[in-house]
This record gives structure tokens, C-alpha cells and sequence, in this order.
């Protein structure tokens, strides 16, 4: 149960203070196609043939709870799992997306996954320099054919599936590795699912994703939840039935469900929602929905992520339309 439906057990006018950020409702609402599409691709991969998903939206759009969706299908099918996420701040990093997902460490009790670690590290120290998986294309391909091979021997066990999260923002040399694994896995039971937001796309990003689609895979894109999802999603996170100016109010978030979730937790923070007789509200104070989107939405494209993908709150913790906060320099996803 979210902190914010916790609260909303007790009865007769219930307002919710101070709220920080919701914790995220437990129950996914209007996703069924998307889970569909990906338990066919596990049962493909159940099968002993490989299926490879490219999950794309915006950000806050659901992509990454659909991965952790379907990473837990896998788990109670009993299949190997391998997952990681790029980080934005490791673009830089060679192969820190793969390391991560395979968990390649020098103190892994694995040895594949040791050695691997010690190839990435600094391997000599001469007159030229050091050499690194950077400075040396032999070397970095040593390191390509040890992920690639890796996965093959993960496979040639048992059902793989490798989830990888983020990958707008994965390193060239991680990105160049998928590409080849994705024509070393035609034959075996591999799920490669990746996620990613529709921009930033590096160039060495679009080529992955033609040798992805060159290898058989199938896109997601993730839309915006319909009326209904988004009702579910409320009255879950309010633990009551949302009334029509609450729903108008997250309207404002066009279907985006951080952007519901954020909006409901900004409300609440503000004291903004009150339950009566089962029914969730926002109060006679507050400033028409109209307004507090207009305040919300003048906030300045994200210096680092770009315009808003549909729209954009002032802040993760400062949407007040009482008390605007000065203009971000970055958005809330980043
Ligand atoms: N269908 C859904 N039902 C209920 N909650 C959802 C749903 N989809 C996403 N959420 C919640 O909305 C929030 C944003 O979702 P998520 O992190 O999956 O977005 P994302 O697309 O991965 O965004 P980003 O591109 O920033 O990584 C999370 O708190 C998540 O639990
Ligand atoms: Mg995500």
C-alpha cells in the first residue's frame, strides 16, 4: 500500500500533508498488451529460440516497471536473468552496461566473469601508456567475443534473459557487444529486451537497433495510459474513489503515470486532497487545474534531457502553484 493510501484508511475528512513522493502503486494498471506481447516473447524463448523486444517511450511512461515485470515472469519461469541499467553518467564507461548486467566483478566467484572484469581493467603500463580496452581495439574486441561468448555459454545451460534497461544512454562499446551477441543468439533461448526513451539517440544507438530489427526484433512502443488506467491508478494511490476535480487535475498529465503520481504527490503535499465518505477530492483552495498547468508547463526545457516529452512539472518537490519555485535548470527525470 503506498504511504499516501495508508493514509487514507481512517475515516471522516482525510488530508494527506507533507507528502513526499509517492511509492509506486503495486498494482500495474492498463498494460496488458504490452505484458502480453512480452510473455510471448518468454514463452519464445521458453522454446529454445531466441526474441528480442525493443521497449520505447517517453520517460515516465512505464517502460522500466514493464521490464521489472517481465524480469519476474522470467524468475518464476526459472530462467537465468541478466539485467543492468545504462547510466547517464557512465556513457563513457567501456562495456559498463554489460558488466553490470553480467555482474563481471575480479572478485566474482565465476571465473568468466572475473576474467572478463580483468580484461577491462588497465592491462599494461609500457612507453605508449597505458593500453585499455580503449586505447586498443584488439583488446576491446577480446573483450566483445568474452560477453558475447559468455551469453552463448549462459544460454547453452538454460533459458537467458537479459534485461537491459536505459539504453539511450548505454556506452558505444556495451552497444557495439549487443549488436554482435543479437546474430550469435539466433538458435538459442535468449530474451534480449531493451528499453529506451525515444531521445537522446547516439548514431552507434540507431545502427544497434537496425542489427536488432535485423535479427528479428519486435518494438513496444509504450503509450500514454488510457482514462481508465489512470482512474485505476488514482483511486489505488488514494486508496478511495477520485472525484471529477481530482481527475481533471491529473488529466494534466496526459496518461504519463510519473507524471499522475507525481501531480497527486505535489497535491498532497500541499494538503491538497481530502476523502470524504470514500471519496478522494482536491479542496475548494486550490487554484483552477487550468492555471496550475499553465504554471507547470512553463518550466524551461531540461538543459541535459531536452524539451518535455508532453509535459512537465516545475519540479520533483516544488509544484505549488501558491509558491512557485524558481525554474529548474533540469527536469525531474534527470
Ligand atoms: N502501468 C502502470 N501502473 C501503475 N504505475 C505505473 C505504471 N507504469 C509506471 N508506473 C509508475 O510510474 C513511475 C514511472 O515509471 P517508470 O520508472 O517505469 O518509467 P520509465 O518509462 O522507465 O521512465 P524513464 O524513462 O525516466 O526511466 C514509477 O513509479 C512506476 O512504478
Ligand atoms: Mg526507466
Amino acid at each position: 500500500m503506498s504511504r499516501l493510501a495508508a493514509r487514507a484508511c481512517s475515516p471522516g475528512p482525510q488530508y494527506y500533508p507533507n507528502m513526499g513522493t509517492l511509492a509506486p502503486v503495486p498494482r500495474i494498471f492498463g498494460r496488458e498488451a504490452e505484458i502480453q506481447a512480452l510473455g510471448q516473447a518468454l514463452d519464445r524463448v521458453a522454446s529454445g529460440g531466441p526474441a528480442i523486444v525493443l521497449v520505447e517511450g517517453e520517460a515516465g511512461i512505464g517502460k522500466t516497471r514493464l521490464l521489472a515485470q517481465v524480469l519476474e515472469d522470467a524468475r518464476g519461469r526459472s530462467m537465468q536473468l541478466a539485467a543492468g541499467r545504462a547510466e547517464e553518467l557512465e556513457r563513457t564507461r567501456p562495456f559498463g552496461l554489460l558488466t553490470a548486467t553480467f555482474g563481471c566483478a575480479r572478485s566474482s566467484p565465476d571465473p568468466r566473469r572475473a576474467a572478463i572484469a580483468g580484461l577491462l581493467a588497465v592491462s599494461d603500463a609500457g612507453d605508449q601508456g597505458p593500453i585499455t580496452v580503449t586505447s586498443d581495439p584488439g583488446l576491446r574486441f577480446r573483450a566483445v567475443d568474452a560477453f558475447t561468448d559468455l551469453a552463448e555459454e549462459l544460454a547453452l545451460a538454460g533459458p537467458l534473459v537479459i534485461g537491459l534497461d536505459d539504453l539511450q544512454w548505454a556506452d558505444p562499446a556495451s552497444v557495439l557487444t549487443l549488436g554482435v551477441l543479437s546474430r550469435r543468439i539466433a538458435g538459442l533461448p535468449v530474451g534480449l529486451i531493451g528499453c529506451m526513451r525515444p531521445s537522446p539517440r547516439a548514431a552507434e544507438l540507431d545502427r544497434l537497433v537496425g542489427a536488432l530489427e535485423a535479427a528479428g526484433a519486435r518494438h513496444l512502443a509504450v503509450h500514454p495510459l488510457s482514462g481508465e488506467a489512470v482512474t485505476g491508478l488514482v483511486a489505488q494511490a488514494v486508496a478511495a474513489e477520485p472525484g471529477p476535480r481530482l481527475l481533471a487535475e491529473v488529466s494534466g498529465a496526459a496518461g504519463n503515470p510519473l507524471f499522475v503520481t507525481e501531480l497527486l504527490a505535489a497535491l498532497a503535499q500541499e494538503g491538497a486532497i481530502a476523502t470524504v465518505g470514500g471519496r478522494a477530492e482536491v479542496t475548494e483552495t486550490m487554484l483552477p487545474p487550468t492555471l496550475r498547468l499553465t504554471i507547470l508547463r512553463r518550466s524551461p526545457p531540461c538543459r541535459r534531457c531536452g524539451p518535455p516529452p508532453s509535459w512537465v512539472p516545475g519540479s520533483r518537490s516544488a509544484t505549488s502553484p501558491r509558491s512557485p519555485a524558481a525554474p529548474p535548470s533540469i527536469c525531474l527525470w534527470c
